[in-house]
């Protein structure tokens, strides 16, 4: 069972998101009675919130092909216009980290995403010869971390655009119901939310962990999944009860205990823990300040009250800076 296994494959089968939802089952459903393509759509959210799943959903539901690429492996107009001339009337270009194209790419896609029109040149100087070609309609399908990272032409061609939030531990708990029950084990209801809670809020993480939590079921001869052998197998992943992991708290105590609480620079904190700058702001840090650990200032960032409290360190008294 690989982890498309536990992508939901229906609109019907997915769980949160009740916003993106609600739309996307309207647009679909206008799209198919219009007998047209859906409008181009941009989803931006953080890592593991489902862009891809809901790519994959809108496709089947359109009863559409889909054809998956990303932003970095497109190296040159010449690799664009071979996928786009590839596709099949109606079908799904999903383009994965779409911030991440290069613009001279980029350029090729403003005239197929508006006229569905490939328009290019080929060869310089005075045998430069410019080809035109009609493609067929499709939708194209962008995901990236922050709409704010596209350049403003490509992100006014997306007739549709939905942002995807963190789920709440019941959403969760109702995602690894579903995936234990397609890995067939057997998780009882505090066991799911003990796993719930420590997921932060994505349901890559959640179906993760509940991977290892079954490895840790099975070998300790646990039939069931009980909120105690949840924990225990949670804690042995170094998972705690916030779903803080090693790099998290690798992230808070070096605020804390070497530069006193901050402000720290993204660059020197990044330096610190050995991490990609990308990495700490699109992963690490998104969970870290919704869950009221860190803030982010304009000198830089810092430890709040509550990170002093759940890593028991003492806050600093006033008279020191503190947000
Ligand atoms: N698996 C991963 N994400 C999911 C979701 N949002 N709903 C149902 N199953 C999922």
């Amino acid at each position: 069972v690989n982890d498309n296994a536990l992508r939901p494959k229906r609109l019907g089968e997915y769980i949160g998101q009740e916003q993106v939802r609600k739309s996307l089952d309207i647009f679909i459903k206008a799209a198919l009675g219009r007998r047209e393509p859906l409008d181009h759509v941009l989803f931006h959210g953080f890592p593991g919130l489902g862009k891809t799943t809901l790519s994959y959903i809108i496709a089947n539901e359109m009863g559409a092909g889909i054809k998956v690429t990303s932003g970095p492996v497109i190296e040159k107009q010449g690799d664009l216009a071979a996928i786009l001339t590839s596709l099949q009337e109606g079908d799904v270009l999903f383009i994965d980290e779409i911030h991440r194209l290069n613009h001279v790419v980029e350029e090729v896609l403003y005239p197929a995403m508006e006229d569905f029109q490939l328009d290019l040149i080929i060869g310089q100087g005075p045998g430069a010869r410019s080809i035109k070609m009609d493609l067929p309609r499709f939708t194209l399908i962008g995901a990236t971390t922050r709409t704010g990272l596209l350049t403003p032409p490509l992100r006014d061609r997306f007739g549709v655009i939905l942002r995807l939030e963190f789920y709440s531990p019941e959403e969760l708990v109702a995602i690894v119901q579903r995936s234990a029950a397609i890995l067939g084990m057997t998780i009882d209801p505090l066991g799911a939310l003990e796993l719930g809670r420590r997921s932060r809020g994505t349901p890559r993480i959640a179906n993760r962990l509940l991977r290892r939590v079954r490895d840790f079921a099975e070998v300790g001869n646990h039939p069931v999944v009980t909120v105690e052998v949840a924990d225990a197998a949670l804690n042995m992943l170094g998972v705690d009860r916030f779903g803080l992991d090693e790099m998290d708290r690798r992230i808070m105590l070096t605020i804390i205990d070497k530069f006193q609480g901050g402000p720290i620079g993204l660059e020197t904190l990044a330096t610190v823990v050995c991490e990609e700058k990308n990495t700490l702001e699109d992963v690490y840090e998104p969970f870290l300040i919704q869950s009221g650990f860190l803030k982010r200032t304009p000198r830089g960032r810092m430890a709040t009250v509550v990170a002093y409290e759940h890593f028991g360190r003492k806050f600093p008294r006033s008279g020191t800076i503190q947000p």
